[in-house]
């Protein structure tokens, strides 16, 4: 299989390396607007680099997008309407009006589509999950969320990002969908560009509060920032009838108890969303292999980017509009 990445920036590299070793892989190109990223990422890592999209698209057999989120959909519609197996990175789009629009495209090629939620193949996640299914959690009385980023990524990546709802917060969003099996009913949302003026330029946020209900009345609270000093601190607690855990609590959490006498973590904290979740790239990308060879079917389709979106959208409009905002208000 001939791979075609789009996009030298953070995360290309990261899913090129894991891809060198995968089976069935047996060769890799990159993509970027920005020629000398591609051509610094092939070099470093023994890839070829094509600089046209066309001419890389028309080469493989599967394509790996990681370019900026508002590039997404463009890069999603030439590949599938190749019909080339295609992976994506959250988000969908930028936008929910962009990101529906996309899915019908996908849906209508009929080309395998997987879209990189890489929580789904974390192995807290996948417990908690079972915990929840199997029954063992009980009834969920509430649900605490937390994604803190160490710091805010570039101006560059700020502005093509779509916003915190739809590039941090969403990682919770699909997390809450996948553990639970249920979609919202309602959001409120406070945020604040506090700290971060930069963020109020594009009219987006650097820190929040939501309040989710899910269908089933579930109470679900979540924080986010895109600056904690001791890490990339992503936290999840179920708290049940018979039981409550925890993920993402351990030795590599970043975030010391000022209770007398406890010791700090004992390990180094988790320092950024690339060592925090290593594995789990790993795996989705291995999985990825297999969706393009139809061993498997997709973990993760377009139609849940589109709903992780639609609580994305809802939460923006409750803290522009200082409002609860009901999901069947936001389109679908
Ligand atoms: N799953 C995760 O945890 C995770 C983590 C980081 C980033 N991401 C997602 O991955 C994507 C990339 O993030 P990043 O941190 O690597 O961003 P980045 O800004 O570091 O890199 C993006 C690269 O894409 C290139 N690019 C833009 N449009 C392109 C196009 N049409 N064709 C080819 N290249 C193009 C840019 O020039 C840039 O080099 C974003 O959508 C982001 O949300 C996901």
């Amino acid at each position: 299989m001939r791979v075609a990445i789009f996009g030298a920036g953070r995360i290309g590299p990261l899913h090129a390396r894991t891809l060198l070793g995968a089976d069935g892989v047996d060769s890799i190109s990159i993509t970027d607007l920005v020629p000398e990223r591609a051509a610094a990422a092939a070099a470093e890592l023994g890839l070829a680099h094509v600089e046209a999209v066309e001419l890389a698209m028309d080469a493989a057999d599967a394509v790996v997008i990681t370019a900026s989120t508002d590039d997404h959909p463009a890069l999603i519609r030439a590949a599938v309407e190749r019909g080339l197996p295609t992976f994506c990175e959250k988000p969908l789009a930028a936008s929910l009006a962009e990101s529906i629009e996309i899915t019908s495209v996908v849906e209508a090629s009929g080309a395998p589509f997987h879209l990189g939620f890489q929580r789904r193949f974390d192995p807290a996640y996948v417990e908690a999950r079972r915990l929840i299914d199997s029954g063992e959690i009980g009834t969920i009385h509430t649900i605490s969320m937390r994604s803190h980023d160490p710091e805010p990524a570039s101006e560059e990546f700020i502005a093509s990002s779509g916003g915190m709802f739809s590039d941090l917060s969403i990682h919770d969003l699909d997390a809450l969908r996948f553990l639970t099996g249920q979609e919202a009913a309602e959001v409120f949302c406070y945020g604040t560009a506090r700290g971060f003026p930069l963020y109020e330029k594009y009219g987006d946020y650097a820190n929040a509060v939501a309040l989710i209900r899910l269908a089933d009345g579930t109470p679900v609270s979540a924080t986010w920032t895109r600056h904690d000093p001791r890490g990339h601190d992503v936290r999840t607690e179920v708290f049940g009838s018979r039981d409550s855990v925890a993920i993402g609590l351990g030795p590599r959490t970043p975030l010391r108890s000022v209770e007398p006498g406890v010791p700090p973590p004992a390990g180094p904290p988790w320092h950024i969303f690339l060592d925090r979740w290593d594995d789990a790239y790993r795996d989705e990308l291995l999985a990825f292999v297999d969706v393009a060879r139809g061993k498997r079917p997709s973990p993760c389709s377009a139609r849940d980017g589109v709903e992780a979106l639609r609580l994305a959208a809802a939460l923006t409009l409750s803290a522009r509009e200082g409002r609860a905002v009901p999901l069947a208000e936001v389109p679908s």
